[in-house]
């Protein structure tokens, strides 16, 4: 019988406890605190830049408070303004669309490509014209979206890519790391994500005048080696603390060892799934060489689970001891906000635009990266649970 009705749990003990943390993050917290050092003037976000920025193979690396204000530096150094049209995915957590909303642009969505979780690059290729000043593609749940298209599409336009990498730390398309492909790529280490402060983000990049330009606007306009009032911008203060650098340079030393567990677990969970008729576990693209796995995506077949909702399934998961979400319900441009925005401006989504963003919202769930950093019996349970769950579809309906 399911947990939910009353039976019993597949998994009662919890999953590996997330974030992981240890003597290094006590040691170089103690430091920090000790010399009296917690913001500017401090060598923690320095070298947590450098060492970052070298990790994605970047020259660049700007630390800041979140993702959300990394993503918003890095369209305000590109001039991003109102009325300016951002080519992005309606498929995505808000701020990837907040961000844009804020500055007076326009966010301009294409679909979802099919059956996966990201942009489609072909639409995006189709989409972009001379008239658009950035593409903003989401590399979700650490996917790698598929970049050939839409570098072409770049290229030929002469458009900037800003990669929202917030979900995709060490992630690999084709040999080169995510957060290096595009003008600028910016990460968030809010407290779910791989590497974490608790808070936290970056932006990485190459060109030496975007990172004066990203610095200034974190550090309230001050160019780097000018003094306060030689400003020529306007910024806001979104510096990150000595204490989160701190965390965040003995994080990174954990990340690759994770990485690789949570790859090996994944083809694991994979090779268990292939017998599921109701969920299909979504697999990175071909191209992927490298995926952290922030998110384990799994399809809730709307054709098999008749009549019983994504909410119902994810509690009933739940119940089971999965650590399962129901991810992002709603295709941004159906959120109030958005649409109020969007239609402010003369923009109306028409039901079926996006098929494929609405089957996703639809039908998408989400179980957090920590069920991948035990060993096989825990892939065993989340599978475990699946099967049990569609084999008991219809107790749910
Ligand atoms: C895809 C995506 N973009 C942007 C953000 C914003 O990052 P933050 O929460 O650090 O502001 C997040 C995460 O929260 C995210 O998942």
């Amino acid at each position: 019988m399911l947990a939910i009705k009353g039976g019993k749990p597949v998994r009662s003990e919890p999953f590996p406890s997330w974030p992981v943390w240890g003597r290094e993050e006590e040691e170089m917290l103690l430091s920090v605190l000790r010399s009296g050092v917690w913001g500017l003037g401090g060598q923690m976000v320095r070298r947590f830049g450098e060492e970052f920025a070298g990790y994605v193979r970047c020259r660049y690396g700007v630390p800041c408070m979140n993702g959300t204000t990394a993503l918003k530096i890095a369209l305000r150094a590109l001039g991003i303004g109102p009325g300016d049209r951002v080519v992005t995915t309606p498929y995505t957590f808000l701020a990837t669309s907040s961000v844009i909303l804020e500055l007076g642009a326009i966010p301009l969505y294409v679909d979802v490509v099919e059956g996966g979780v990201n942009i489609d690059s072909r639409l995006v290729w189709e989409s972009v014209d001379g008239g658009v000043k950035a593409i903003l593609p989401v590399h979700i749940g650490g996917h790698p979206v598929e970049m050939d298209l839409v570098e072409k599409a770049s290229k030929s336009f002469g458009v900037p890519v800003v990669e929202d990498a917030a979900e995709a730390h060490g992630a690999e398309w084709r040999g080169r790391r995510i957060g290096s492909i595009g003008v600028m790529g910016c990460f968030s280490f809010q407290s779910s994500k791989v590497m974490t402060s608790g808070e936290g983000g970056i932006i990485t990049l190459n060109d030496p005048e975007l990172a004066d330009t990203c610095s200034a606007l974190v550090n309230c306009g001050r160019r780097p080696n000018r003094d306060w009032y030689e400003g020529d911008l306007l910024g806001y203060n979104y510096r990150m603390t000595e204490f989160q650098a701190a965390i965040l340079l003995s994080q990174l030393r954990r990340l690759d060892e994770q990485i690789e567990r949570r790859q090996r677990n994944f083809e694991e969970l994979a090779r268990l799934c292939r017998d599921l008729e109701g969920f299909r576990l979504i697999r990175p693209p071909e191209g992927t060489d490298r995926t952290p796995h922030y998110l384990v995506i799994i399809q809730a077949d709307g054709g098999y689970f008749r009549n019983v909702s994504k909410q119902k399934i994810v509690e009933a998961l739940r119940a089971e001891g999965i650590p399962a979400s129901v991810g992002w319900p709603v295709p941004l441009y159906r959120f109030p906000p958005i649409k109020r925005y969007l239609e402010h401006h003369g923009i109306r989504i028409s039901p079926g635009e996006f098929p494929n963003a609405e089957r996703a919202a639809a039908e998408y769930l989400f179980v957090h990266h920590r069920v991948l950093l035990g060993d096989s019996r825990e892939v065993e349970d989340v599978y475990r649970a699946l099967k049990k769950i569609e084999q008991h579809a219809g107790d749910l309906a």
